[in-house]
Protein backbone atom coordinates (compact mmCIF):
# COMPACT_ATOMS: atom_id res chain seq x y z
CA UNK A 1 0.00 0.00 0.00
CA UNK A 2 1.10 3.72 -0.66
CA UNK A 3 1.54 5.60 3.04
CA UNK A 4 1.55 9.10 3.82
CA UNK A 5 2.76 10.23 6.88
CA UNK A 6 2.25 13.80 8.43
CA UNK A 7 4.66 16.13 10.51
CA UNK A 8 8.45 16.82 10.11
CA UNK A 9 10.46 16.36 13.55
CA UNK A 10 12.60 13.42 14.46
CA UNK A 11 9.54 11.31 15.39
CA UNK A 12 8.13 11.57 11.97
CA UNK A 13 11.85 10.45 10.40
CA UNK A 14 11.69 7.34 13.05
CA UNK A 15 8.34 6.77 11.63
CA UNK A 16 9.05 7.25 8.14
CA UNK A 17 12.52 4.96 8.81
CA UNK A 18 10.43 2.16 9.99
CA UNK A 19 7.42 1.96 7.43
CA UNK A 20 10.22 2.08 4.65
CA UNK A 21 11.69 -0.80 6.26
CA UNK A 22 8.19 -2.73 6.45
CA UNK A 23 7.32 -5.04 3.50
CA UNK A 24 3.85 -3.90 2.74
CA UNK A 25 4.97 0.06 2.24
CA UNK A 26 5.32 0.39 -1.34
CA UNK A 27 5.08 4.47 -1.54
CA UNK A 28 5.73 6.30 0.98
CA UNK A 29 4.82 10.01 0.79
CA UNK A 30 5.60 12.55 3.82
CA UNK A 31 4.16 16.32 4.15
CA UNK A 32 6.06 18.08 4.52
CA UNK A 33 8.57 15.81 6.25
CA UNK A 34 11.77 16.95 6.41
CA UNK A 35 16.13 16.28 5.08
CA UNK A 36 16.21 13.13 7.09
CA UNK A 37 12.65 11.70 6.28
CA UNK A 38 13.61 12.29 2.37
CA UNK A 39 16.11 9.49 2.71
CA UNK A 40 12.83 7.37 2.88
CA UNK A 41 10.07 8.88 1.35
CA UNK A 42 8.94 11.41 -1.33
CA UNK A 43 8.09 14.90 0.76
CA UNK A 44 5.72 16.73 -0.44
CA UNK A 45 5.34 20.49 0.55
CA UNK A 46 1.13 20.45 1.68
CA UNK A 47 0.26 21.70 5.39
CA UNK A 48 -0.43 18.56 7.40
CA UNK A 49 -2.85 20.31 9.59
CA UNK A 50 -5.21 21.25 6.62
CA UNK A 51 -7.88 18.11 6.36
CA UNK A 52 -9.18 19.35 2.81
CA UNK A 53 -5.47 19.48 1.66
CA UNK A 54 -4.73 15.72 3.42
CA UNK A 55 -7.53 13.82 1.74
CA UNK A 56 -7.03 15.46 -1.87
CA UNK A 57 -3.15 14.04 -1.64
CA UNK A 58 -4.29 11.22 -0.19
CA UNK A 59 -6.88 10.14 -2.60
CA UNK A 60 -4.82 11.50 -6.07
CA UNK A 61 -1.96 8.86 -4.64
CA UNK A 62 -4.30 6.00 -3.37
CA UNK A 63 -2.80 6.37 -0.17
CA UNK A 64 -3.91 2.97 1.98
CA UNK A 65 -3.21 4.56 5.21
CA UNK A 66 -2.41 7.85 6.51
CA UNK A 67 0.17 7.95 9.73
CA UNK A 68 -0.47 11.05 12.20
CA UNK A 69 2.67 12.06 13.76
CA UNK A 70 2.06 15.55 15.60
CA UNK A 71 -0.88 16.54 17.78
CA UNK A 72 -1.92 19.76 15.87
CA UNK A 73 -3.13 17.91 12.76
CA UNK A 74 -5.43 15.57 14.89
CA UNK A 75 -6.79 18.67 16.78
CA UNK A 76 -7.53 20.08 13.50
CA UNK A 77 -10.17 17.16 12.43
CA UNK A 78 -7.30 15.17 9.74
CA UNK A 79 -8.41 12.12 11.41
CA UNK A 80 -11.42 13.08 10.61
CA UNK A 81 -11.45 14.13 7.37
CA UNK A 82 -9.59 10.91 6.43
CA UNK A 83 -11.94 8.24 8.46
CA UNK A 84 -15.38 10.39 6.71
CA UNK A 85 -13.48 9.97 3.15
CA UNK A 86 -13.03 6.30 4.03
CA UNK A 87 -8.75 6.45 4.22
CA UNK A 88 -7.49 4.23 6.79
CA UNK A 89 -5.89 6.62 9.45
CA UNK A 90 -3.48 5.77 12.15
CA UNK A 91 -4.58 9.10 14.99
CA UNK A 92 -7.58 9.59 17.04
CA UNK A 93 -11.00 12.29 16.05
CA UNK A 94 -10.41 15.44 17.00
CA UNK A 95 -12.70 14.78 19.62
CA UNK A 96 -10.69 11.62 21.30
CA UNK A 97 -7.88 14.19 20.82
CA UNK A 98 -9.55 16.12 23.50
CA UNK A 99 -7.23 13.64 25.75
CA UNK A 100 -4.39 15.68 25.29
CA UNK A 101 -6.03 19.21 24.15
CA UNK A 102 -7.57 19.67 27.57
CA UNK A 103 -5.88 18.54 30.86
CA UNK A 104 -9.01 19.33 32.72
CA UNK A 105 -11.27 17.36 30.28
CA UNK A 106 -8.62 14.22 31.35
CA UNK A 107 -8.80 15.21 34.94
CA UNK A 108 -12.76 14.89 34.61
CA UNK A 109 -12.90 12.16 32.62
CA UNK A 110 -9.93 10.11 35.47
CA UNK A 111 -12.24 11.81 38.69
CA UNK A 112 -15.40 9.87 36.47
CA UNK A 113 -13.87 6.64 36.08
CA UNK A 114 -12.14 6.35 39.48
CA UNK A 115 -8.26 6.13 37.25
CA UNK A 116 -5.97 7.32 39.31
CA UNK A 117 -4.49 10.76 39.50
CA UNK A 118 -3.42 13.90 41.48
CA UNK A 119 -6.36 15.50 42.97
CA UNK A 120 -7.03 18.68 41.07
CA UNK A 121 -9.59 21.53 41.01
CA UNK A 122 -10.46 23.00 37.83
CA UNK A 123 -11.01 26.93 37.33
CA UNK A 124 -10.81 30.22 35.39
CA UNK A 125 -11.96 31.98 38.63
CA UNK A 126 -9.00 33.56 40.55
CA UNK A 127 -10.72 33.25 44.13
CA UNK A 128 -11.42 29.49 43.63
CA UNK A 129 -7.80 29.38 42.43
CA UNK A 130 -6.21 30.60 45.64
CA UNK A 131 -8.85 28.95 48.19
CA UNK A 132 -7.83 25.34 46.32
CA UNK A 133 -3.97 26.55 47.17
CA UNK A 134 -4.31 26.41 50.55
CA UNK A 135 -6.06 22.93 50.12
CA UNK A 136 -3.28 21.29 48.06
CA UNK A 137 -0.22 22.95 50.34
CA UNK A 138 3.23 22.80 48.82
CA UNK A 139 4.80 22.42 46.07
CA UNK A 140 1.66 22.82 44.20
CA UNK A 141 1.28 22.43 39.78
CA UNK A 142 -0.69 24.88 38.37
CA UNK A 143 -1.56 24.08 35.18
CA UNK A 144 -2.71 26.88 32.08
CA UNK A 145 -5.58 24.42 30.15
CA UNK A 146 -5.17 23.50 26.56
CA UNK A 147 -2.47 22.78 23.93
CA UNK A 148 1.01 24.23 25.50
CA UNK A 149 3.71 22.19 23.98
CA UNK A 150 4.62 21.06 27.43
CA UNK A 151 5.47 25.08 28.59
CA UNK A 152 2.14 25.31 30.38
CA UNK A 153 3.18 23.81 33.54
CA UNK A 154 4.52 25.43 36.86
CA UNK A 155 5.57 23.54 39.70
CA UNK A 156 5.35 25.47 42.58
CA UNK A 157 8.04 25.54 45.54
CA UNK A 158 6.20 28.37 47.45
CA UNK A 159 2.78 30.37 47.46
CA UNK A 160 4.04 33.60 45.95
CA UNK A 161 5.62 31.45 42.82
CA UNK A 162 2.10 29.63 42.72
CA UNK A 163 -0.01 32.95 43.17
CA UNK A 164 1.92 34.39 39.90
CA UNK A 165 1.43 31.29 37.59
CA UNK A 166 -2.55 31.71 38.52
CA UNK A 167 -2.15 35.49 37.68
CA UNK A 168 -0.38 34.54 34.79
CA UNK A 169 -3.10 32.56 33.41
CA UNK A 170 -4.95 36.21 33.06
CA UNK A 171 -8.44 34.18 33.83
CA UNK A 172 -7.60 31.62 31.43
CA UNK A 173 -8.74 27.95 32.24
CA UNK A 174 -6.21 26.41 35.12
CA UNK A 175 -5.98 23.40 36.71
CA UNK A 176 -4.76 23.38 40.08
CA UNK A 177 -3.40 19.96 41.17
CA UNK A 178 -1.83 17.88 44.09
CA UNK A 179 2.18 17.52 43.98
CA UNK A 180 2.96 13.74 42.82
CA UNK A 181 5.71 12.21 44.66
CA UNK A 182 7.96 9.39 42.36
CA UNK A 183 9.80 8.74 39.28
CA UNK A 184 8.06 9.49 35.81
CA UNK A 185 7.90 7.29 33.27
CA UNK A 186 5.63 6.68 29.82
CA UNK A 187 3.73 3.80 28.23
CA UNK A 188 3.05 4.19 25.08
CA UNK A 189 -0.32 1.81 24.18
CA UNK A 190 -2.01 1.00 21.07
CA UNK A 191 -5.51 1.77 21.17
CA UNK A 192 -8.95 0.90 18.83
CA UNK A 193 -12.10 1.60 20.82
CA UNK A 194 -12.41 -0.80 23.86
CA UNK A 195 -9.03 -2.62 23.10
CA UNK A 196 -5.20 -1.96 24.12
CA UNK A 197 -2.20 -3.28 24.02
CA UNK A 198 0.55 -2.27 25.45
CA UNK A 199 3.48 -1.70 22.71
CA UNK A 200 6.54 0.00 24.96
CA UNK A 201 7.69 2.36 27.97
CA UNK A 202 10.43 4.87 28.11
CA UNK A 203 11.50 7.76 29.67
CA UNK A 204 12.47 11.01 28.73
CA UNK A 205 14.39 14.08 29.98
CA UNK A 206 12.37 17.37 29.98
CA UNK A 207 14.79 19.66 31.45
CA UNK A 208 17.35 21.61 29.08
CA UNK A 209 20.06 21.03 31.40
CA UNK A 210 22.43 18.23 33.11
CA UNK A 211 21.16 16.43 36.14
CA UNK A 212 17.89 17.50 35.31
CA UNK A 213 18.06 21.23 35.89
CA UNK A 214 16.56 24.34 33.98
CA UNK A 215 13.87 24.84 31.67
CA UNK A 216 11.69 22.62 29.90
CA UNK A 217 12.54 21.58 26.48
CA UNK A 218 10.49 19.19 24.40
CA UNK A 219 12.47 16.33 25.26
CA UNK A 220 16.51 16.36 25.56
CA UNK A 221 16.49 12.45 24.87
CA UNK A 222 15.05 9.05 26.03
CA UNK A 223 15.43 5.62 26.32
CA UNK A 224 13.22 2.76 26.19
CA UNK A 225 12.54 -0.05 27.69
CA UNK A 226 12.13 1.83 30.97
CA UNK A 227 12.77 -0.83 33.43
CA UNK A 228 11.16 0.84 36.69
CA UNK A 229 7.74 -0.13 34.70
CA UNK A 230 8.20 -3.20 35.69
CA UNK A 231 5.71 -5.28 33.88
CA UNK A 232 3.48 -5.55 36.83
CA UNK A 233 3.48 -1.81 37.09
CA UNK A 234 3.10 -2.01 33.41
CA UNK A 235 0.05 -4.54 33.87
CA UNK A 236 -1.40 -1.69 36.60
CA UNK A 237 -1.30 1.01 34.37
CA UNK A 238 -3.19 -0.90 31.23
CA UNK A 239 -5.90 -2.29 33.82
CA UNK A 240 -6.22 0.93 36.32
CA UNK A 241 -5.35 3.63 33.69
CA UNK A 242 -5.26 3.40 29.71
CA UNK A 243 -8.12 0.32 29.30
CA UNK A 244 -10.76 2.44 31.38
CA UNK A 245 -10.05 5.77 29.64
CA UNK A 246 -10.66 3.84 26.00
CA UNK A 247 -13.97 1.96 27.17
CA UNK A 248 -14.99 5.69 29.21
CA UNK A 249 -13.84 7.13 25.26
CA UNK A 250 -16.25 4.66 23.61
CA UNK A 251 -19.50 5.53 25.96
CA UNK A 252 -18.86 9.07 25.08
CA UNK A 253 -19.14 8.51 21.56
CA UNK A 254 -15.41 9.47 20.61
CA UNK A 255 -13.71 6.14 20.19
CA UNK A 256 -9.58 6.81 20.56
CA UNK A 257 -7.69 5.21 17.45
CA UNK A 258 -4.49 5.64 17.15
CA UNK A 259 -1.15 5.91 20.08
CA UNK A 260 -2.42 7.03 23.43
CA UNK A 261 1.17 8.05 25.79
CA UNK A 262 0.35 7.98 28.94
CA UNK A 263 2.90 10.08 31.61
CA UNK A 264 2.99 8.27 34.86
CA UNK A 265 3.72 8.78 37.88
CA UNK A 266 4.90 5.60 39.64
CA UNK A 267 4.00 6.47 42.91
CA UNK A 268 4.30 4.12 46.77
CA UNK A 269 0.20 3.84 45.89
CA UNK A 270 1.12 2.87 42.18
CA UNK A 271 0.76 3.95 39.07
CA UNK A 272 -0.66 7.61 38.50
CA UNK A 273 -1.68 9.59 35.42
CA UNK A 274 0.25 12.73 35.01
CA UNK A 275 -1.28 13.76 31.54
CA UNK A 276 -2.07 12.12 28.20
CA UNK A 277 -0.69 12.65 24.87
CA UNK A 278 -2.67 10.97 21.71
CA UNK A 279 0.62 10.32 19.57
CA UNK A 280 4.27 9.03 20.44
CA UNK A 281 6.44 11.34 22.44
CA UNK A 282 9.25 12.69 20.46
CA UNK A 283 11.77 12.17 21.40
CA UNK A 284 10.70 8.77 22.58
CA UNK A 285 9.22 7.61 19.26
CA UNK A 286 13.13 7.82 18.35
CA UNK A 287 13.74 5.44 20.57
CA UNK A 288 10.78 3.18 20.60
CA UNK A 289 10.81 2.59 16.98
CA UNK A 290 14.63 0.82 16.11
CA UNK A 291 13.68 -2.06 18.83
CA UNK A 292 9.87 -2.65 16.83
CA UNK A 293 10.18 -5.77 14.30
CA UNK A 294 8.16 -7.03 11.99
CA UNK A 295 5.95 -4.98 9.44
CA UNK A 296 4.98 -1.91 11.12
CA UNK A 297 3.16 -0.52 8.33
CA UNK A 298 0.74 -3.70 8.90
CA UNK A 299 0.60 -3.00 12.63
CA UNK A 300 -0.49 0.73 12.60
CA UNK A 301 -3.01 -0.44 10.05
CA UNK A 302 -4.59 -3.21 11.94
CA UNK A 303 -4.85 -0.50 14.53
CA UNK A 304 -6.33 1.99 12.08
CA UNK A 305 -8.59 -0.63 10.98
CA UNK A 306 -9.67 -2.03 14.41
CA UNK A 307 -8.23 -5.66 13.68
CA UNK A 308 -6.75 -5.70 17.36
CA UNK A 309 -6.40 -9.73 17.28
CA UNK A 310 -3.85 -8.51 14.77
CA UNK A 311 -2.50 -6.26 17.04
CA UNK A 312 1.06 -8.48 18.37
CA UNK A 313 3.31 -5.50 18.89
CA UNK A 314 6.67 -7.38 19.01
CA UNK A 315 10.05 -5.65 20.45
CA UNK A 316 13.64 -6.39 20.53
CA UNK A 317 15.06 -7.04 24.09
CA UNK A 318 17.69 -4.61 23.21
CA UNK A 319 17.60 -1.29 24.58
CA UNK A 320 17.70 2.23 22.83
CA UNK A 321 18.90 5.92 23.59
CA UNK A 322 17.97 8.93 21.70
CA UNK A 323 20.86 11.87 22.31
CA UNK A 324 19.15 14.93 20.89
CA UNK A 325 21.52 17.71 19.53
CA UNK A 326 19.46 21.05 20.12
CA UNK A 327 20.53 24.39 18.13
CA UNK A 328 22.25 26.82 20.31
CA UNK A 329 19.57 29.17 22.55
CA UNK A 330 17.00 25.89 23.08
CA UNK A 331 14.75 26.38 24.44
CA UNK A 332 13.87 29.66 23.72
CA UNK A 333 15.16 31.30 20.26
CA UNK A 334 16.78 28.83 18.56
CA UNK A 335 19.64 30.05 16.43
CA UNK A 336 19.15 28.36 12.73
CA UNK A 337 21.68 27.89 10.37
CA UNK A 338 24.57 26.29 11.84
CA UNK A 339 26.01 23.83 9.48
CA UNK A 340 25.98 20.00 10.67
CA UNK A 341 28.86 17.33 9.06
CA UNK A 342 29.50 13.90 10.09
CA UNK A 343 26.01 12.32 9.98
CA UNK A 344 27.45 9.13 8.03
CA UNK A 345 30.36 8.62 9.92
CA UNK A 346 27.77 8.69 12.86
CA UNK A 347 25.82 5.92 10.97
CA UNK A 348 28.75 4.05 11.04
CA UNK A 349 29.22 3.21 14.65
CA UNK A 350 27.28 -0.37 15.12
CA UNK A 351 23.39 0.44 15.94
CA UNK A 352 23.14 3.97 15.41
CA UNK A 353 20.31 5.78 13.29
CA UNK A 354 20.69 9.53 13.06
CA UNK A 355 16.81 10.75 12.37
CA UNK A 356 16.73 14.67 11.70
CA UNK A 357 14.69 16.73 13.87
CA UNK A 358 15.04 20.29 12.79
CA UNK A 359 17.28 20.69 9.56
CA UNK A 360 17.18 21.93 6.29
CA UNK A 361 19.24 21.58 3.17
CA UNK A 362 20.48 24.46 2.13
CA UNK A 363 21.22 24.84 -2.09
CA UNK A 364 24.82 24.05 -1.83
CA UNK A 365 23.87 20.69 -0.33
CA UNK A 366 24.73 21.60 2.83
CA UNK A 367 22.77 20.44 5.92
CA UNK A 368 21.90 23.19 8.44
CA UNK A 369 20.06 23.66 11.59
CA UNK A 370 16.52 24.76 11.36
CA UNK A 371 14.86 23.85 14.45
CA UNK A 372 15.14 23.94 18.13
CA UNK A 373 16.04 20.09 17.90
CA UNK A 374 18.35 19.60 15.32
CA UNK A 375 19.33 15.82 15.36
CA UNK A 376 18.07 12.77 17.44
CA UNK A 377 20.91 10.34 17.18
CA UNK A 378 19.76 6.97 18.38
CA UNK A 379 21.44 3.95 19.26
CA UNK A 380 20.37 0.04 20.18
CA UNK A 381 22.71 -2.11 22.31
CA UNK A 382 22.49 -5.56 24.80
CA UNK A 383 22.12 -2.94 27.38
CA UNK A 384 21.22 0.62 28.22
CA UNK A 385 24.83 1.00 28.94
CA UNK A 386 26.25 0.00 25.67
CA UNK A 387 23.88 2.02 23.84
CA UNK A 388 24.38 5.00 25.62
CA UNK A 389 28.57 4.62 24.91
CA UNK A 390 27.04 4.25 20.91
CA UNK A 391 25.08 6.73 21.05
CA UNK A 392 27.72 9.22 22.46
CA UNK A 393 30.28 7.63 20.55
CA UNK A 394 27.86 8.74 17.41
CA UNK A 395 27.68 12.28 18.92
CA UNK A 396 31.15 12.92 19.01
CA UNK A 397 31.26 12.15 15.64
CA UNK A 398 29.26 14.80 14.72
CA UNK A 399 30.43 18.38 13.82
CA UNK A 400 27.64 20.83 14.83
CA UNK A 401 29.58 24.10 16.56
CA UNK A 402 26.52 25.74 17.16
CA UNK A 403 24.76 23.00 19.36
CA UNK A 404 25.13 21.39 22.39
CA UNK A 405 23.50 18.29 24.22
CA UNK A 406 23.17 16.52 27.56
CA UNK A 407 25.63 13.98 28.15
CA UNK A 408 24.29 12.62 30.91
CA UNK A 409 20.81 10.82 28.97
CA UNK A 410 19.65 7.86 31.15
CA UNK A 411 21.57 8.48 34.10
CA UNK A 412 18.86 7.52 36.75
CA UNK A 413 18.84 3.80 34.96
CA UNK A 414 22.28 3.74 34.46
CA UNK A 415 23.05 4.78 37.90
CA UNK A 416 20.50 2.04 39.57
CA UNK A 417 21.89 -1.06 36.50
CA UNK A 418 25.32 -0.10 38.05
P1 LIG B 1 2.40 17.84 31.88
O1 LIG B 1 2.47 18.85 30.76
O2 LIG B 1 1.07 17.71 32.52
O3 LIG B 1 3.01 16.53 31.48
O4 LIG B 1 3.43 18.35 32.97
C1 LIG B 1 4.79 18.56 32.65
C2 LIG B 1 5.65 17.97 33.72
O5 LIG B 1 5.33 18.55 34.99
C3 LIG B 1 5.48 16.48 33.92
O6 LIG B 1 6.25 15.74 33.03
C4 LIG B 1 5.92 16.32 35.35
O7 LIG B 1 7.34 16.28 35.42
C5 LIG B 1 5.46 17.56 36.01
N1 LIG B 1 4.15 17.37 36.66
C6 LIG B 1 2.95 17.58 36.11
N2 LIG B 1 1.96 17.31 36.97
C7 LIG B 1 2.56 16.91 38.12
C8 LIG B 1 2.07 16.50 39.40
N3 LIG B 1 0.77 16.48 39.69
N4 LIG B 1 2.98 16.17 40.34
C9 LIG B 1 4.30 16.22 40.07
N5 LIG B 1 4.82 16.60 38.90
C10 LIG B 1 3.96 16.94 37.91
N1 LIG C 1 8.82 14.04 24.91
C1 LIG C 1 7.59 14.54 25.35
C2 LIG C 1 6.54 14.64 24.34
O1 LIG C 1 6.64 14.18 23.23
O2 LIG C 1 5.49 15.21 24.66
Amino acid sequence: MNILLLGSGGREDALAWALRQSPSCNHLIAAPGNPGIARWAECLAIDPSDPAKVVALARERNVGLVVVGPEAPLVAGVADACSEAGIPVFGPSAAAAMLEGSKGFTKDLCLAEGIPTARYVRTDDLETANASLDEFGLPVVVKADGLAAGKGVTIAMTRAEAEAAVRAANGGPLVIEQFLEGEEASLFALVHGEQAVALASAQDHKRVGEGDTGPNTGGMGAYSPAPVLTPELERRAMEEIVLPTARAMVRAGTPFVGVLYAGLMLTDEGPKLIEYNVRFGDPECEAIMPRLKGDVAQLLLAVAEGRMDAVRPELSAEHSMTVILAAGGYPGTPRKGGTIDGIEAAERVPGVTVFHAGTARHGSGALLAAGGRVLAVTAVGPSLAEARARAYQAVDAIDFADGFHRRDIGWRELERSA
